[in-house]
């Protein structure tokens, strides 16, 4: 079985194919610019009814195949921006109608464990998800996958951008924050914001912004947001491994390619006995491979459904999906 995934929460417009072994054989991304940053939903929307035809075409050609060899169409359902969302969902209704097949509409958050779970090998893992717009440990405990500890405000990678973005850094600006940060030494205090097994972050950027303007250097304030909020996360993490007692954690979105983030999980990991699992890059941030994945899962676990039942869900919670395919 073959099938096509297409991503459209967000920036990012995503067609992958993989097969039903979970080999990838296509991964096409196209992430919509902005030196301005910030995201307008419907000029994101706009860019994925430009896009998504285009990189289908894409992914086609990289994985050597026609529309006939594709078995099932899988779109990312929420959660996400209502224009995004639909565009996706328009994209593969059509696709799923023209070309007689099956249509399922997969939970974004899951499909990025999902897809770590295939390609990593690891088997039962805590997942520290840190994107632009969402930061979430998920782990799967009593049927279903339950979100342990989220951001309260914004996103971790929401926070960085806007903070490079005032500090005239280009979007997106984890990568430029993460290079500045390797020049920086100096710890500055910043509110360390974990509240239960909660974060925040919007305090953080306001705090750095002013001391930014008080005549801190750049160096050391990318150095210190780096150091303070991974170990809010790190801590969450790692609370959240203890309390459902598993010895893995998986690392998803964009903002995990950090190297320094991936050094603090991974000592955490070490000292608990634990092991870190790392996605390549591309299955790390948003894709279509990971909702290709998650919908054979589904089919094969014996999900269907119908026109009727692929409505956009803006605020599907990673807690509402029924999991099917695990024990
Ligand atoms: P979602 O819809 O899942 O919230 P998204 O559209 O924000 O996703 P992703 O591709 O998962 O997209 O992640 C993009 C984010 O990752 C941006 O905020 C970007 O600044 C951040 N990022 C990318 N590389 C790094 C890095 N090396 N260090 C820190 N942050 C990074
Ligand atoms: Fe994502």
């Amino acid at each position: 079985m073959i099938c096509l995934g297409i991503e459209g929460t967000a920036h990012t417009a995503g067609i992958g194919i993989v097969d039903d072994e979970g080999k990838v054989l296509a991964n096409a991304i196209k992430m919509m610019g902005g030196e301005a940053g910030g995201i307008h939903p419907r000029e994101a929307a706009n860019h994925h009814v430009v896009e998504i035809p285009i990189q289908i075409e894409k992914a086609l050609e990289e994985a050597k195949m026609s529309y006939a060899d594709i078995d099932l169409i899988a779109f990312s359902q929420g959660p996400g921006l209502g224009p995004c969302l639909r565009t996706a969902a328009t994209a593969a209704r059509s696709l799923s109608l023209a070309l007689n097949v099956p249509i399922i509409g997969v939970n974004h958050c899951v499909a990025h464990l999902e897809i770590g779970r295939k390609v990593t090998g690891c088997d039962d893992p805590t997942l520290l998800y840190a994107s632009g717009g969402n930061t979430q440990v998920i782990a799967y405990a009593g049927g279903r996958y339950r979100v342990f500890g989220e951001t309260l405000d914004i996103g971790i990678g929401n926070m960085l951008d806007k903070f490079g973005r005032e500090s005239g850094l280009k979007f997106p600006s984890g990568p430029k924050i993460e290079q500045l940060a390797s020049n920086g030494g100096k710890l500055i205090d910043l509110p360390y914001s974990v509240k239960g097994m909660d974060v925040a972050f919007s305090g953080i950027l306001t705090a750095a912004l002013q001391l930014r303007k008080k005549g801190e250097s750049l160096e050391d304030l990318c150095f210190s947001i780096q150091e303070t909020c991974f170990s809010m996360l790190v801590e969450v993490t790692e609370r959240a491994m203890a309390h459902v007692e598993k010895e893995e954690v998986l690392l998803g979105g964009g903002v995990v390619q950090n190297k320094r983030l991936q050094e603090m999980v991974r000592i955490m990991a070490q000292e608990r006995g634990a092991n870190m699992y790392v996605p390549p890059g591309k299955l790390c941030i948003d894709n279509g491979a990971m909702i290709a994945w998650t919908g054979i899962i589904m089919y094969r676990s014996g999900v269907t459904m119908n026109i009727d039942d692929t409505s956009i869900r803006q605020r599907f919670r990673t807690d509402d999906v029924d999991v099917t395919w695990r024990e």
